[in-house]
């Protein structure tokens, strides 16, 4: 018998918000449940594209603006069926990044107009929740300190956040990041619990379209 589709799940959220373990969180949950799971990641750094994409994250190479916009996005087209056969086999992702991070990255850019940055990832699998880790950029400045790659100073990442919120649709869930790891684990799972069983005989949508 047929048991229905998986469901697309996507974890957004400024750098240092937790974002990674807490995917990882999600996995391992799901995994002891029995329940067919993957873990995704945008960038995906270990293609042809996602190599050019890290060369210019660590600062090795330059790129225009609008081209390094598109390779973020031709990195998840290079996903795309992939992504659309495991989630008909029953399989649900959980996705740490995906378009939202590409359109609120960009436009934070001078000169890069929020609208032109979504319509290159426009047709994607549409996500069935989106998971945004909320921590203020003062707090997440604290966990840590910022790195050395690109994009990862205060100032760039309150413009992202800006841009974050006005990205917000009926399935993006705000999650308060800020609180004890397990119990922002064990929100994020209930609502991925949920999602998960809403979705299983609802086709897959597309995004921004
Ligand atoms: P990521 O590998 O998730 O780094 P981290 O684990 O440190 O958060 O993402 C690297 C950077 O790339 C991050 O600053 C966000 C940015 N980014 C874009 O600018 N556009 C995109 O489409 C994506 C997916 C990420």
């Amino acid at each position: 018998m047929k048991v229905g589709r998986g469901a697309l799940i996507v974890v957004e959220g400024l750098d240092r918000s937790g974002k990674t373990t807490q995917c990882q969180k999600l996995i391992t949950a799901l995994n002891e449940k029995n329940q067919k799971v993957k873990l995704l990641k945008f960038p995906d750094r270990t293609t042809e594209i996602g190599k050019t994409i890290n060369s210019y994250l660590v600062k090795k190479s330059n790129l225009d603006d609008r081209a390094i916009h598109l390779l973020f996005s031709a990195n998840r087209w290079e996903k795309r069926s992939e992504m659309l056969q495991d989630l008909n086999d029953g399989v649900t992702l959980i996705v740490d990044r995906y378009a939202y991070s590409g359109a609120a990255f960009s436009a934070a850019k001078k000169g890069l107009e929020l609208d032109w940055c979504k319509s290159p990832d426009s047709g994607l699998p549409q996500p069935d929740l989106v998971l945004f880790l909320e921590l203020s950029t003062s707090v997440a400045a604290t966990r840590g300190g910022y790195g050395e790659e690109r994009y990862e100073t205060t100032e760039f990442q309150k413009k992202v956040a800006l841009n974050f919120h006005g990205l917000k649709t009926e399935e993006w869930k705000v999650i308060d990041a800020g609180r004890d790891m397990f119990e922002v684990h064990q929100d994020m799972l209930s609502f991925v619990e949920k999602t998960m069983e809403k979705v299983k005989l609802q086709p897959v949508g597309t995004l921004w379209t």
